[in-house]
């Protein structure tokens, strides 16, 4: 059912933790069930040069989380916005169907967080007018 991807990044995830000097964090949650995410993001001259997640949810938010992490470090605001869920789940080769929006998750607290950069900063991001 889950991918050998899906199990590595859900065994052993890349970036969890915080960053306690972080130029953004972005919180979303999924009301239903309660499921939590957490990202932090270090940010010079408009690259991300760290990031970490805290997730409090199933196995496939965790490896969305890991996954979605390691698809930004290093990558610029602008690539960061463009990350897509479908991307984090190609990226994991897959997502069960039910699973899908767990990594619906990554991409919003990827843009929560640089919202959370941005407002802070009193800059605009292309691409998350219509995010909010
Ligand atoms: Fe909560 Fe999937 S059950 S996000
Ligand atoms: Fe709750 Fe995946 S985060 S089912």
């Amino acid at each position: 059912m889950y991918s050998e991807k899906v199990m590595d990044h859900f065994m052993n995830p890349r970036n969890v933790g915080e960053i306690e000097d972080a130029d953004g964090v972005g919180q979303v949650g999924n009301p239903k069930c309660g499921d939590i995410m957490k990202i932090y993001l270090k940010i010079e001259d408009g690259i991300i040069v760290d990031v970490k997640f805290k997730t409090f949810g199933c196995g496939s938010a965790i490896a969305s989380s890991s996954m979605a992490t390691e698809l930004i470090k290093g990558k610029s605001i602008e690539e960061a916005v463009k990350l897509t869920n479908k991307a984090v789940a190609e990226a994991l080769d897959g997502l069960p169907p039910v699973k899908m929006h767990c990594s619906v998750l990554a991409e919003q607290a990827i843009k929560a967080a640089l919202l959370d950069y941005a407002k802070k900063n009193n800059v605009t991001i292309e691409g998350l007018e219509d995010f909010n």
